[in-house]
């Protein structure tokens, strides 16, 4: 027997990354490839890439270059680049950097074993299609291996709102979302395997409408049918769009006891003027009522979302307004970005804010949300809160996990087991997670 060839994924961007990329390795075990976290060990490197912003597309190409000596040391070593970038760009990755062996886009990798198979032959490999066949079902799982209590659970993807400054109907492609048979018997093998918590992915998550009994389930649907699987304790989903969020849904936020407190619900801008450049179809004053509504189903609730501060023609008037939403909403989490020109998107061919005026900006916006953060963590402390623990901490005994509300708690000189999931005490807030005793 041939000693198993190693393979290195470097993932960048967002959970579905990460989702895809366990799927990829899966799918490169076919072809006798083994994971591996050292570069210089593997056969295969494959990035998975992010387009989402410039930064994160750029950081491809100087990643690329960085193996060069690598390559050439080594022959036989394959290059691959999957993900979004690879979407975009296709070809033209080969052209720029002549080091990469296959592109592979996010809707073809249940091909890389027949595009693996090409490279050996010494021949490149593309596929940038949107074939009919559901990548998914031909992702074969290897056989019962243990995982992590936490897993990703992909159940819909691509979108259909092109927001104005977005690439991800581009490079994702329209939605679809997978059916519900293949969602629950994926939920029931993760399970199995020991996974506790499922985080339901998707662009567009709660625009899930998947076949199943009846027709067509709604993500609130999807969610009661996983609530019922035994030795799955908690659901959470990401991301959303206000625009789908339906009542049965918020309704579920109050009455599914497995759905955990912690909604991501993206409102971007706090200005009806930038809301409708951004073709958001939703105002500030309809998310504010909307969230009004989801914290009435469920008080305690924790609230997260993303913003892009610096959109063409945004004023000061239309960032005060942002500001203001900030102030009302109070985030447990919010992530805040500097509009970043993605060519092919609308906004991209409009006249671009001073970059200056969109730093100070941003650094006004993340001073606001760091403030918040720190006081909805600070006031955890005194409270008991439950915490599924995922691996031990950095000291002797300690294990950390995450509270219902996605926190990440330690606690010392714990007697619990990784996949536990126990009632700790919180007794100190740090700056970015929680000390907790266990009760
Ligand atoms: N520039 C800056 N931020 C962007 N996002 C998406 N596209 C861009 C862009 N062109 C942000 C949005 C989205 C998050 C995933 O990334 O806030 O919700
Ligand atoms: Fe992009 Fe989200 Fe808007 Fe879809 S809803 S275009 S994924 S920002």
């Amino acid at each position: 027997m041939t000693a198993p060839k190693k393979l290195y994924v470097k993932t960048y961007g967002c959970q579905m990354n990460v989702y895809d990329s366990e799927r990829m390795a899966e799918a490169l075990g076919e072809q006798g490839y083994e994971p591996t976290n050292t570069l210089d060990d593997a056969d295969m490197i494959l990035l998975n890439t992010c387009h989402i912003r410039e930064k994160a597309a750029e950081k491809v190409y100087s990643e690329l270059g960085r193996f060069k000596g690598l390559k050439a040391a080594k022959p036989d070593l394959k290059l691959g680049v999957a993900g979004c970038v690879a979407q975009a760009e296709g070809a033209e990755i080969m052209r720029r950097q002549p080091l990469v062996d296959l592109v592979v886009g996010p809707q073809s990798y249940h091909r890389l074993p027949e595009m693996e198979t090409k490279t050996r032959q010494g021949e490149k490999a593309l596929d940038t299609d949107f074939p009919e066949e559901d990548k998914f079902e031909h992702l074969k799982s290897r056989p019962k291996a243990r995982r992590a209590p936490a897993a990703f659970l992909t159940v819909q993807e691509g979108c259909d709102k092109f927001c104005a400054f977005c690439v991800v109907p581009y490079t994702r492609g329209a939605e679809v979302s997978r059916p519900v048979d293949r969602i629950l018997t994926e939920a029931r093998d993760l399970v199995e395997r020991g996974v506790r918590e499922i985080t339901l992915l998707g662009q567009n998550v709660n625009a899930y409408h998947g076949m199943g009994e009846g027709g067509s389930w709604s993500l609130a649907k999807l969610i009661w049918a996983l609530n019922d699987i035994d030795g799955l304790e908690r659901i959470r989903f990401t991301t959303s769009h206000p625009n789908d969020m339906g009542d049965d849904l918020i309704e579920a936020h109050g009455t599914c006891e497995k759905l955990m407190p912690y909604l991501h619900l993206p409102v971007q801008s706090g200005s009806d003027h930038i809301l409708k450049r951004m073709n958001r179809k939703h105002t500030a004053e309809s998310y504010l009522r909307l969230i009004e509504r989801i914290r009435a189903a469920r008080p305690d609730i924790l609230l997260s979302g993303d913003f892009i501060v610096g959109f063409p023609e945004e004023s000061d008037a239309d960032f005060e307004a942002t500001m203001a939403l900030v102030e009302e909403v109070e985030y447990g989490y919010a992530y805040s970005f500097k509009y970043s020109k993605r060519p092919g998107t609308p906004a991209a061919e409009r006249p671009q804010v001073d970059p200056d005026v969109a730093d100070e900006r941003l650094q006004r916006l993340q001073a606001l949300i760091t403030r918040q953060q720190r006081k909805i963590q600070d006031e955890m402390v005194g409270r008991t809160v439950k915490v599924l623990f995922e691996k031990p901490g950095k000291y002797e005994g300690q294990m950390v996990g995450k509270s219902d509300y996605l926190h990440a708690v330690h606690v010392a000189d714990a007697q619990v087991s990784v996949g536990d999931i126990a009632p700790v005490r919180i007794i100190s807030s740090g700056s970015n997670s929680l000390a907790g005793e266990l009760i």
